[in-house]
């Protein structure tokens, strides 16, 4: 196989990335997404800021047009996100906080019934822990309490059965105190019952710092029923970016992938944006970038045929 995505259907696996609005009249860009990844995720168009701006007014355009675009080109699509504290409109933590589950809930159902049939998976909550391991107190959490995760999860089943509903974070790739907190989390959830399916593992990454118990973290997570996946992967490097660093994030990428394809209920890795020109690392890590397989051209980097040649392809 040439091809990310083949090479990965090969081994069982997707390769995957994310997707804007924006980016669906760039032809190069297109062009490389076509190409290499039968997996999107929409960068910002379902989250709750775009899809309801203001209480019981939903906007499902934005998110329409990414998975339109991923069904005529033989991409599934991962569902990101339903709750969140960020990209979260203010109206929701304005609510007087015996209204904020009732408004959790109406979110999810409408959300995930436009989509029922449509999206593989959901992130259901994202991003729920401090690096602490401790809950993030947003507006949900400050609401409820922990069990607004179990709530969040039980609604958007009700709503897609068949959907496979995840947590996803960042910074639980190795063992540490958050992925703790996500495991005793998972276990928990799935001892009361409640229809956890995965656990996303974002995989934003500085060069050099890939954790070197990935595999092992992820295993542990496997080994409780769950299906785990790579789901924002990206490495970033000081720019400019030297050969060596490079050189260095090849390595990084084909360990990532091999660290899934090791793990059985590794489902497939996405990367967050198609190439550099679409990452958002610059905007947020000002003098760093480079994070992707692909240069501000499109053009494969040492990144993409590590990843390649990981997946058996060449
Ligand atoms: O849409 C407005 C536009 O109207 C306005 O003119 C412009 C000026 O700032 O902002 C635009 O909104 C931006 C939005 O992206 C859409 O482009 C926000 O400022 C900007 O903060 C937002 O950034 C997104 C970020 O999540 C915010 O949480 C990134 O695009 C998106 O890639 C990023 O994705 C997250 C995942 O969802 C979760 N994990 C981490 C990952 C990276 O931060």
């Amino acid at each position: 196989a040439t091809t990310l995505k083949a090479a990965a259907t090969a081994d069982g696996r997707y390769f995957g990335t994310a997707l804007t609005d924006g980016n669906l009249g760039d032809s190069t860009l297109l062009g490389v997404a076509d190409a290499q990844f039968d997996m999107v995720t929409p960068g910002n168009e379902m989250k709750w800021d775009t899809t309801e701006p203001s209480n019981g007014s939903y906007n499902f355009g934005p998110g329409d047009q990414i998975v339109s675009y991923a069904s005529g080109h033989g991409m599934r699509v991962r569902g990101h996100n339903l709750v969140w504290q960020n990209q979260l409109p203010s109206w929701v933590s304005s609510l007087p906080s015996n209204q904020v589950q009732g408004a959790m809930e109406a979110h999810i159902t409408a959300e995930v019934t436009h989509y029922k049939g449509e999206v593989y998976s959901w992130d259901v909550v994202n991003e729920p822990f401090n690096g602490d391991g401790s809950f993030v107190a947003d507006a949900f959490y400050n609401a409820m309490g922990s069990g607004y995760i179990a709530d969040a999860l039980r609604t958007a089943h009700a709503a897609d059965p068949n959907a496979k509903l995840y947590l996803n974070d960042y910074n639980i790739e190795g063992e540490n105190a958050k992925s703790d907190a996500m495991y005793n989390l998972a276990q928990s959830l799935l001892a009361q019952g409640v229809p956890l399916g995965g656990i996303g593992f974002e995989s934003h990454f500085i060069v050099g710092q890939v954790p070197s118990d990935m595999q092992a973290n992820m295993q542990r997570f496997a080994n409780l029923g769950l299906d785990v996946a790579v789901t924002e992967l990206d490495d970033r490097i000081q720019l400019p970016a030297s050969s060596a660093a490079l050189q260095q994030q090849a390595t990084d990428y084909g360990n990532v992938v091999k660290d899934c394809l090791a793990v059985s209920r590794c489902v497939g890795v996405s990367q967050w944006g198609v190439g550099d020109p679409d990452s958002w690392i610059p905007g947020t890590f000002p003098g760093w970038g480079a994070a992707t397989m692909f240069d501000q051209n499109y053009q494969p980097k040492p990144s993409f045929y590590a990843a390649l040649a990981a997946l058996g392809g060449s």
